[in-house]
């Protein structure tokens, strides 16, 4: 009880420091400007795990194609595709050898044309992946460039002739030495490369190279695509004399990545010959981005993009390092002061995102809730309530609408992504401890975001009729989409549930955020607030129960959506049950 009274002096503060800066604006903040990007509910298919239409055991656009209809009953309004582009796969179609072309393994140019028709027939939108920091040493620039010292593509990419010695130091995320130069024979010269050997660093000093990326990136738009995530967008510029690295960024490599000299004119160029022409949405992928650089950004005024992925909700609860391993000892105060500092980033200027899975990741329930059979459902609805309540553009990765977990690996030949296998190669190298490291990949490595979509309980999950790329996960014979359309209360249900609120709150989009009782160490309790209309949001983050105080003038009314059967309402707070999540209607 004691503790009751002390959380609620403490919520009420909060409110009122809230309620007071609000009263310091004189006008409407910029972020309340109505955008239909701001809106959408954006919906990630990593094409490789999706569906197989030919039995090769890929994911392919045919498949894609083929569930249409189920996209379009989540209630999303955009998809985002990782990249189909012609690629020899080093890094799953992140390296790519033809930006014009389509990878075979996904279809044909005919087969996009299909599903991007048939996407704009359900009024869904497409958003396509550009990977335009480095392409693949198989794209025929590359081909060309190496060829040569004086070959016309020589200054398409970063090279450093071997008569000036080793190159200062530059890390790489993939390569097995950690080392981001490359030295290739034939011209006596290394080359840049921040991600893996086959993907050199495009030199975007070059005003060519710029406006071959421009040309690509119309091509794409005039077919009809809706917009671009743009993959490590901040990295494109570098300071080209290469200095070594100042003492302040060792060791924090993606910040300083994110900090080239001409960045923000490289982008500010790109929207004025491309994206100023067109209506669409973009979000960069913002690699090392800190709230202090974050509206250089999104800042209507400059004119360069609309939002952007930031990375501090996916680093929480992971020691940094070359090497990745989970960090139990972060704490829910923590996690929710990071959704609090970027909240207040946007407020009044730009816009943000929110995602709590992609195809880097592993799986949301696993992360942030818990897949544990008596708490996996409960959890992800949770999430899903965290998602698509905040006020920024909700991103939800395919397969956590039906709550898909990690499949924790333990045998490194399971594996099939680079960053894992070379890591590991690496630290065998330098004999260090394989076991600490293969049980933190199996929390944390990306393989587990990508295992195969689960559509039934039958063979390969109904994913594919040959072998899998990378091994189903075997819980697919309970979790799996068949069986959650049959459920009304399914995780899949529920996340539809969810959308349609969003959709019919408008607070829930554009409405002030308010953290409430920061410190409860179970309970992530919010407001949105719009014209006059409070919602309260109460997420439990416990396998206990749990007790939120309120603001003492709050009176709590409608509940709007609740994860569980039991209601919360007690009092002037609220009563959770593990994992509970509800948003009510609150009255003055
Ligand atoms: C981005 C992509 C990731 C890829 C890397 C290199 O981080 O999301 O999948 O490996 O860029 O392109």
């Amino acid at each position: 009880m004691k503790r009751f009274f002390v959380l609620t002096i403490l919520a009420m503060l909060a409110t009122s420091c809230g309620n007071s800066s609000a009263e310091r604006q004189s006008a409407a903040p910029a972020s309340l400007h109505k955008a239909w990007w701001k809106e959408v509910v954006v919906y990630q298919v990593y094409p490789r795990s999706f569906k197989d239409s030919d039995g090769d055991g890929v994911g392919d656009l045919k498949g894609l194609i083929s569930q249409l209809d189920y996209i379009k009953s989540l209630g999303v309004d955009v998809v985002w595709l990782n990249p189909i582009y012609a690629s020899p796969n080093d890094d799953n179609g992140y390296d790519i050898s033809d930006y014009r072309a389509i990878m075979p393994e996904m279809g044909t140019m005919a087969d996009f044309d299909a599903l991007l028709k048939g996407m704009h027939e359900r009024g869904i939108k497409l958003v396509m992946d550009l990977v335009v920091n480095h392409c693949s040493d198989d794209h025929e620039w590359f081909k060309q460039s190496r060829s040569g010292r004086n070959n016309g593509y020589r200054d398409y990419f970063h090279w450093w002739p071997a008569e000036k010695g080793t190159p200062p130091k530059r890390w790489s995320f993939f390569d097995e030495e950690s080392n981001a130069w490359h030295f290739d024979r034939t011209t006596e010269a290394y080359y840049l490369h921040y991600f893996s050997r086959k993907q050199p660093d495009l030199n975007w000093e070059n005003p060519k190279v710029r406006q071959e990326v421009y040309g690509l990136m119309k091509f794409w738009l005039d077919k009809g695509v809706d917009g671009f995530r743009m993959d490590v967008i901040p990295f494109i510029s570098k300071d080209t004399t290469f200095p070594p690295l100042p003492a302040e960024y060792n060791g924090n490599y993606p910040a300083y990545y994110a900090k080239g000299p001409h960045l923000h004119e490289f982008l500010q160029e790109m929207n004025r010959e491309v994206l100023s022409k067109y209506d669409l949405m973009t979000v960069g992928e913002g690699a090392g981005v800190a709230v202090e650089d974050a509206l250089k950004f999104v800042d209507e005024d400059r004119k360069e993009l609309q939002t952007f992925f930031h990375f501090e909700v996916s680093d929480w609860g992971r020691r940094k390092g070359d090497f990745m391993y989970p960090d139990s000892s972060r704490r829910l105060p923590d996690l929710k002061a990071v959704f609090d500092k970027w909240d207040k980033v946007f407020e009044h200027k730009g816009w943000g995102t929110v995602y709590l899975g992609n195809h880097d990741q592993s799986r949301m329930v696993s992360r942030y809730g818990n897949d544990t059979p008596p708490y996996r459902d409960s959890s992800a609805k949770m999430l899903h309530t965290l998602l698509l309540t905040m006020r920024a553009t909700p991103y939800i990765y395919f397969g956590d609408e039906i709550g898909m977990s990690n499949i924790r690996f333990t045998d490194i030949r399971d594996y099939r992504d680079l960053a894992t296998i070379n890591y590991y190669k690496r630290l065998k190298k330098e004999g260090g401890n394989l076991a600490e490291f293969l049980a933190g990949q199996a929390e944390v490595s990306r393989d587990n975001g990508r295992t195969p979509m689960q559509w039934n309980a039958g063979l390969n999950a109904g994913f594919t009729r040959g072998t899998p790329w990378l091994k189903v996960n075997p819980n697919h014979a309970t979790i799996n989409v068949e069986g959650a359309e049959k459920d009304p209360n399914s995780i899949l249900n529920y996340f539809r549930k969810m959308i349609r609120l969003r959709k019919t709150e408008p607070a829930l989009v554009y409405g002030k955020f308010d953290l409430l009782d920061a410190e409860n160490p179970d309970v992530f309790a919010y407001t949105r607030s719009l014209e006059g209309r409070t919602l309260l949001v109460a997420l439990s983050f416990s396998t206990k129960g749990s007790s939120v105080a309120l603001p003492a003038r709050f009176k709590t009314g409608k509940l709007l959506i609740n994860n569980l059967t039991e209601s919360p309402v007690q009092g002037n707070g609220l009563m959770l049950k593990p994992y509970q999540a509800v948003v009510l209607e609150v009255g003055k």
